[in-house]
């Protein structure tokens, strides 16, 4: 499994049905320890050099500066490369209908040429806003994937249930499947890291039920999905 979930949340005062609450743990980082639970996933937290801060109207106005300035905010801990990895979830909160620049930062540092990104958020009332073009104009040669995007409120209630119907739809969609080459497939969302040798290597292959933890696999090439009931038998 070649998945990276990378994500930038933020602690402290925050918007909370019209008012303001303090954060402990952030709604993304709630969110994105509800999918590493559920997906095989290196998992990267995005910190910043220069904390944001704890106030609210403080984040608010450095966000809008960084927005004003298209700034690159600094990340203290950046990885070095993303070239292991076949697909990105880049999680974060929606900032002023943006991703904040934090993640432009990460998006712009890395060539994402045959990867797939699939931007995840959390919110107010903004949903994805405008995350999916910013990272098709950022992160460079990716391909953008389905969104997720749970309102920041709701993540802690409503998130499992959130992410599992975003998995599911991600397992069960398919794509154009112009007969790649044997033994090219890699695996896309799917619990089933290893595909057995010579079952499961064309579409149609036999599988034996596993439960909603099958899975979907496209070839390197990105051409060929293959959807799988379960694992390979
Ligand atoms: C600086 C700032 C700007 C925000 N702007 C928006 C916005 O434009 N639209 C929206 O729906 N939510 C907005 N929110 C709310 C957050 O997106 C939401 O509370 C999110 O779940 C916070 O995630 P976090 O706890 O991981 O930082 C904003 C929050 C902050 C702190």
């Amino acid at each position: 499994m070649r998945v990276l979930l990378a994500y930038f949340s933020r602690t402290g005062e925050n918007y909370c049905n019209g008012g303001r609450r303090d954060l402990r743990i952030g709604n993304t980082e709630v969110l994105a320890d509800l999918i590493a639970e559920r997906l095989n996933c290196a998992v990267h937290r995005i910190a910043a050099t220069e904390a944001y801060s704890d106030d609210y109207d403080d984040t608010v106005a450095r966000n809008v500066r960084e927005q004003d300035d298209d700034a690159r905010p600094g990340i203290a801990n950046p990885l070095d490369s993303v070239d292991g990895y076949d697909t990105i979830l880049l999680a974060s909160p929606i900032w002023n209908l943006r991703p904040p620049m934090i993640m432009q930062t990460f998006a712009t540092s890395y060539d994402f040429t045959g990867k797939t990104v699939h931007p995840v958020t959390t919110y107010a009332m903004s949903g994805l806003g405008t995350t999916p073009q910013d990272y098709a104009k950022s992160c460079r040669g990716a391909r953008i994937g389905d969104g997720l995007a749970v309102r920041g409120e709701e993540v802690r209630s409503a998130g499992a249930a959130a992410v599992e119907a975003w998995l599911r739809r991600r397992a069960s969609s398919t794509e154009a499947a112009p007969g790649c080459a044997d033994g090219e497939l890699v695996p896309l969302f799917s619990v089933v890291d290893r595909l057995p040798a010579a079952t499961a290597l064309r579409p149609g292959c036999r599988v034996s039920p596993r439960g909603p933890s099958g899975g979907r696999w496209r070839c390197r090439c990105g051409r060929l999905a293959l959807e799988m009931a379960g694992r390979a038998a």
